[in-house]
């Protein structure tokens, strides 16, 4: 099985009847999305609620007949599941090369649990250092947003379409990729900076959020728990 979806099904113990579920948004988190449509369909699982974190995994969901609800619709989530592009020593990530990064964070931030799924390839020791750092901006001004994330340490881009038009969030914003050459120096300082700033409407450092990862190699499945 691929080791993606090895880390989906170790997710699914975590899932009881009657749960509020968040769902991420990627390939692992499809596996865990389909998983779950399985267990409801077979009756293995019942009264599940699915919170999509974007329109893809919403459609997907809605494939298995998995009931849908909005973060305004309930307080707080027993569960979320979702991938990561970057997963440090920390447990601190960047996430949001599925572009999903602000509606990730938003339902990330009312759950008792996060628990992130990923193959062995995602964990690295400093962040920054495998992939850009993914940052959703506002149409508005976009090139200045891109000028003034130049001035920050890295080499930030609009990030473009194969047809060369700027990709689109599911909140209608632009994304700037961001690369560091040698991973992000300090990621508490680049976050206050970027949450800071006028434009930038959320970035893909999720730090302190995680409270699990599953990690899924060659070796077999890994549990990484964040410090209580
Ligand atoms: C979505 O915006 C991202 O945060 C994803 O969680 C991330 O890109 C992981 O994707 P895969 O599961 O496809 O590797």
């Amino acid at each position: 099985m691929d080791l993606k979806a090895q880390a989906a099904v170790a997710a699914l113990d975590y899932v009881q009847s009657g749960m509020t579920i968040g769902l991420g948004t990627g390939s692992t988190t499809s596996y865990f999305v389909d998983l779950l449509g399985q267990k409801l369909k077979t009756g293995e699982l019942k009264d599940i609620c699915g919170v999509p974190t974007s329109e893809k995994t919403a459609s997907r969901a809605r494939a298995w007949k998995i009931p849908l609800v909005s973060l305004d619709e309930v307080s707080v989530l027993d569960l979320v599941v979702d991938g990561a592009d970057e997963v440090d020593p920390n447990l601190d990530l960047i996430k949001g090369l599925g572009r999903a990064l602000l509606r990730e964070k938003i339902v990330e931030s009312h759950t008792r649990q996060f628990i992130v799924v990923v193959d062995e390839s995602k964990l690295v020791a400093k962040l920054g250092t495998k992939g850009p750092l993914p940052v959703e901006i506002t149409s508005y001004a976009a090139k200045a947003h891109i000028r003034w994330l130049n001035t920050l340490g890295c080499r930030a881009e609009l990030w473009l379409e194969a047809d060369g038009t700027p990709a689109m969030t599911d909140n209608g914003n632009y994304l700037a990729k961001c690369w560091f050459e040698n991973g992000i120096p300090d990621v508490l300082d680049l976050a206050e900076k970027l949450a800071w700033r006028a434009g930038i409407v959320e970035h893909g450092l999720f730090l302190g959020m995680a409270s699990l990862v599953i990690v899924a190699g060659q070796e077999g499945i890994r549990k990484l728990e964040a410090p209580q």
